[in-house]
């Protein structure tokens, strides 16, 4: 049967990227892109896909349950991969209410409508969650998180994604929604908006800006390319077990003082300035409240039942991240308009 997927957030980061995946890999399937166009969504994230005879853009916010509801019957949706969120960690410090409402009631407002839908039938769809790894909380020197690791959310954003995780589950077990779940380390790529870390700095470095490294950068991050997270989605969607989680990550960590420095380097080399000039930039100020010091998937579960693994080495994937950044200006310049300068300046003035 061929599937009718609504994914949620599709206009975002690394929904743009699932999304192309899957109107590229499956003309068969129906893709219905669900997303409400907050200041994270980018429908330039799609144009090369945007006419395609499968894709369809549904405008429209889940925190309107009569919307879904249409949606689901208009497109006759047979199943689910749900990524809209607010996704910030900074930004849920500043309005946690906002992560809240989406990330959670918006969840479940998403996961009833499925139930609605899929009535009697439960169990021939699938509803696949896009969690994260800092539904974990924090690592401390040593190792991994593991599926079994016990919740432990420090930031309003992580503990609206716990909270989420829990919704999603127990709509399983309660009403018998089949379901996956992902929790996957920190992203990089093309599209990345740039109030994270990555886009924020190769932002910073190209415009000669202060680089504001929170405490003193001995924080640690599992960094994955974004296409790799997506081939991931894909693979868990169609073949993972029903109620299981998966973690995904890079196998890849990094001190963020040292990843500063690495991004500084090679973009002094492909901006053509001099070895060292970027690294000038680099500003220690004010830690981030309850930041997390490292986090560091255990991917071994997805690896050994599904045989997924990264196929973009780092080195590869940062260069080619800086290449689309500098050749996507006039993308970066839109999206650091209007809205983003208030939010720069309520984050970081007074750091
Ligand atoms: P993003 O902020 O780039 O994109 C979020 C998208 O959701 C945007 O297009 C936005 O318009 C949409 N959205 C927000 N609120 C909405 C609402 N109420 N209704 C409909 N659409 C709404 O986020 P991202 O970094 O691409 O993350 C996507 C998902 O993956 C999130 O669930 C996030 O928790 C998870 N995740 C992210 C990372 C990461 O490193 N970025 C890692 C692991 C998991
Ligand atoms: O681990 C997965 C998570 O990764 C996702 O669930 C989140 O959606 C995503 O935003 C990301 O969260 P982080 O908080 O780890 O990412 P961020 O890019 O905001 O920060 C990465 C590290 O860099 C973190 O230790 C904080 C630090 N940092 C960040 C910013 C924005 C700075 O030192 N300075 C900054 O200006």
């Amino acid at each position: 049967m061929s599937k009718h997927i609504l994914i949620t957030g599709g206009a975002g980061f690394i929904g743009s990227h699932v999304v192309r995946l899957f109107v590229n890999k499956y003309p068969d399937y129906k893709i219905v892109n669900l997303d409400a166009l907050t200041y994270a969504g980018n429908l330039e994230n799609l144009k090369d896909i945007e006419h395609a005879p499968n894709y369809i853009f549904e405008h429209a916010n889940i925190l309107e349950p009569d919307v879904l509801q249409e949606i689901f019957e208009q497109h006759d949706i047979t199943d689910v991969i749900h990524l809209a969120a607010e996704s910030h960690v900074d930004r849920s410090i500043l309005s946690p209410m906002d992560f809240i409402y989406t990330n959670i009631v918006g969840t479940v407002n998403l996961l009833t409508a499925a139930k609605n839908y899929w009535k009697d039938e439960l169990s021939k769809h699938r509803f696949h969650h896009v969690s994260t790894d800092e539904v974990y909380g924090t690592l401390g020197d040593t190792g991994f998180f593991t599926e079994e690791t016990a919740y432990s959310p420090n930031s309003p954003y992580s503990a609206s994604k716990a909270s989420s995780d829990h919704f999603v589950r127990a709509y399983g077990e309660t009403f018998h929604i089949s379901f996956v779940v992902t929790n996957c380390s920190n992203n990089y790529g093309p599209n990345h908006f740039p109030e994270k870390l990555i886009p924020l700095f190769i932002n910073n470095i190209i415009n000669k800006k202060p680089l504001p490294v929170y405490g003193k950068g001995e924080n640690t991050r599992d960094w994955l390319y974004v296409i790799d997270h997506a081939r991931a989605i894909d693979l868990v969607f169609h073949e993972g077990r029903n109620g299981e989680h998966y973690n995904v990550g890079g196998f890849n960590e990094w001190k963020n003082i040292d990843l500063v420095k690495l991004l500084c380097k090679l973009m002094d080399e492909k901006l053509g300035r001099e070895a060292g000039e970027s690294e000038q930039l680099i500003t220690y100020v004010k830690d981030r409240p309850g930041h997390d010091l490292r986090y560091a998937i255990d991917a071994t579960k997805i690896n050994k039942e599904l045989g997924w693994k990264p196929s973009v080495t780092f080195e590869e994937g940062l260069s080619k991240t800086i290449d689309w950044y500098l050749q996507n200006e006039e993308w970066l310049k839109h999206v650091t308009s209007g809205e983003y300068q208030n939010y720069y300046t309520e984050q970081y003035s007074n750091r």
